[in-house]
Parts: structure tokens; C-alpha cells; sequence
């Protein structure tokens, strides 16, 4: 009898049923009142009284698992039946995994997080601000005489009809924003995208990224300025790079400098990246006019700053050895393939 107890145990067990008629002709044959187990319950009386007792536990595991069993597969096909109505081309979440391609950041990102990690390691802090803007915060703010020719058509898109309405020509208007906002010391980087009406060449695109620097407080000097750009050039170029400030003008910086590193590629002897010169500009710097000062309601007789501005792309174009900067923007695979590694 045990035999056939455990026989019909791992029958129990093996089993499984696709549908509901599987299943009832299983219960049927195994619980219904004439089926396999309640015959052996009737058979029980004729077990030796010694054997009873394991007999008897047998017995009612294995009735106890056969009716668990059919509970069981009666749910999973009560289950099953209702996603499969609800939701037919479902898709079976019990299978591996595909690999799909792990994609990677575009350059111009790579560099602009390296730019910023730079300063923000100096107590800079990033400030954002719209890309579409009005006159005030793009030029007036900044000191650009009415009839400067960066505000004409030429320079400058438009938005509608509306003159006073454009896409920031630069960053230099999240400055105005922070410096209406915030009280000195006033320490801040503005990375964003701009918009300039210029032909698309290797090296002139209409839409370009920059990041922006103002540095206000009391008795900020020019000299502070250029230590601060020198450790910002050593950081992104190489621990060897020389600076030089060259004189230049900014309606909103005075005095003003184009800023030049030592070329990183040939060390100041003279390549085609920097054209034989050993030097190559990367930004336009210099003290924040007094004027700009005081359209942002900042005392300048009580403090000072300085300013700077740098082009993502130029900057990439160098740390990459890129010689066109369409690349950039045409999302070429093989090109942004280049830069998986990079973080
Ligand atoms: N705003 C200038 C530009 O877009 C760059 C600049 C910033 C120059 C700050 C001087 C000081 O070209």
C-alpha cells in the first residue's frame, strides 16, 4: 500500500495541465469519490495495525498535496487566462534579458562637465537662465551702446516681430540675472547654449555652447583674474600650460584681454593646431565695468570683478583635435562612437 501511496505522489507532483479539462480529468481521477486516493482511504482498514500509523500520515499527505496541487494550477490558469485577455501580444517578463548598446555622452558634454567641475572645485556655482531673452539682459544691461552692431540683424535673431525679444547672443545674460538677484561675493559659472546669425563653416556654427564667469566681491584685481584663469588652463590643458592676455575690447569688461594658452599638442614649438604660432586663443576676459555694476544695482565704488567667457566647442576642438565643428552637430555615430569612453 505504501507503494502505491507514494507512487501516486509523484504522479501528483510530475504533474502538469495545459488547461482546465487537464486539470478536472486529474482531480477526477485522483480526489473525486470513486478516484485513486479515497479508494485507498477505503483500503485502510485492511492495513496491518502495526502499519497504521505511517500508512495513515502517508495517505493524508499525499490527499492533502494532490488537492493543494489542483488549487494551484486552477489559479495559474485563472491568471493566465485574464492577462492573456486583457493584453494578448504581452510581452513574457520571465525572459532573459537582450543586450541592448550602452550609449555615451556628446563631447560638447564631456567637456562642459570638465569645465564646470574645474571652477565648482574653486567655490564657483552654476547659474542657468533662458535662451530666449530680452534686450536689457542681453545687451543693455551689459553696456552695448544702442547702435553696437552685435544687436542688429545681423548678430542677433529675433524672436517675432518684437525687437526687444531675442536668443542670447551669449551667456553674459544669466550674469545680469544672478547680479540682480544675488547681493556679492557673487561667484558663479554659466554653461548654455547661444545663438548668433553667422554662416556654418568649420569653424562658425549659429548655435554653439559657452560657459561664462563672474567673480564679484570687495578688491577683486586683475591679477586675481589671471591666477584664476592660469589654474583653470593647467586644469583642463596640462600642468605645463602657459597663459598670455592679450588687450581686447568688451562693451561690458574694462580693461579687457583675449586669453591664449601654450599649445598643448606641440608645446609652444609651432604645429598646425595652433599655426606655427605656439600660442591659442581660448576666451575673452577681463573687469567687469562699472557700469554694467550699477545697471545690476551693485555699488561699484565698493566692489569689483572680473568676467569670462569661453566657447565649449573651441575648447573640445582642442582637447580632441577636432578640425571641423560640424561634427559636432550632425550626431554621426562613428563620430560620437569616439567618445565612449570619455565620462
Ligand atoms: N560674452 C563674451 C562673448 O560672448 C565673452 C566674454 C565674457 C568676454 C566675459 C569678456 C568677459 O564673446
Amino acid at each position: 500500500m505504501i507503494e502505491k501511496i507514494k507512487a501516486l505522489l509523484r504522479e501528483a507532483e510530475r504533474f502538469q495541465a495545459k488547461d482546465q479539462e487537464e486539470l478536472e480529468s486529474f482531480r477526477i481521477r485522483m480526489l473525486s469519490k470513486k478516484g485513486a486516493i479515497p479508494s485507498l482511504f477505503q483500503d485502510f482498514k485492511t492495513v496491518d495495525p502495526d502499519q497504521r500509523k505511517e500508512v495513515g500520515m502517508e495517505l493524508n499527505k499525499l490527499k492533502q498535496f494532490a488537492a493543494e496541487k489542483v488549487q494551484q494550477i486552477k489559479e495559474q490558469l485563472e491568471t493566465e487566462s485574464i492577462n492573456h485577455k486583457a493584453e494578448p501580444d504581452r510581452p513574457d517578463m520571465s525572459m532573459p534579458a537582450g543586450f541592448s548598446p550602452i550609449g555615451s555622452r556628446h563631447p560638447l558634454s564631456v567637456i562642459r562637465n570638465r569645465i564646470n567641475k574645474i571652477f565648482e572645485r574653486i567655490g564657483f556655482v552654476i547659474s542657468e537662465g533662458p535662451e530666449i531673452e530680452d534686450d536689457w539682459h542681453i545687451f543693455s544691461a551689459l553696456n552695448f551702446p544702442e547702435e553696437h552692431p552685435a544687436r542688429d540683424m545681423q548678430d542677433t535673431f529675433f524672436v517675432g516681430k518684437d525687437p526687444d525679444i531675442a536668443l542670447r547672443t551669449h551667456t553674459s545674460s544669466v550674469q545680469v540675472r544672478v547680479m540682480e538677484n544675488q547681493k556679492p561675493p557673487i561667484r558663479t559659472i554659466s554653461p548654455g547654449r547661444v545663438f548668433r546669425n553667422e554662416a556654418i563653416s568649420a569653424r562658425a556654427h549659429c548655435i554653439f555652447h559657452q560657459v561664462e564667469g563672474l567673480y564679484i566681491d570687495e578688491g577683486v584685481s586683475f591679477a586675481d583674474m589671471k591666477q584664476c584663469l592660469l589654474y583653470f588652463a593647467r586644469e583642463m590643458f596640462g600642468e605645463e600650460t602657459q597663459i598670455r592676455l592679450r588687450p581686447s575690447f568688451f562693451p561690458f569688461t574694462e580693461p579687457s584681454a583675449e586669453m591664449d594658452v601654450s599649445c598643448s599638442l606641440c608645446g609652444g614649438k609651432g604645429c598646425t593646431i595652433c599655426k606655427y604660432s605656439g600660442w591659442i586663443e581660448i576666451m575673452g576676459c577681463g573687469m567687469v565695468d562699472p557700469n554694467v555694476l550699477e545697471n545690476c544695482n551693485i555699488d561699484s565704488k565698493k566692489y569689483s570683478g572680473y568676467a569670462f567667457g569661453m566657447g565649449i566647442e573651441r575648447i573640445a576642438m582642442i582637447i580632441y583635435q577636432i578640425k571641423d565643428l560640424r561634427m559636432f552637430f550632425e550626431n554621426d555615430l562613428r563620430f560620437l562612437r569616439q567618445f565612449t569612453a570619455a565620462i
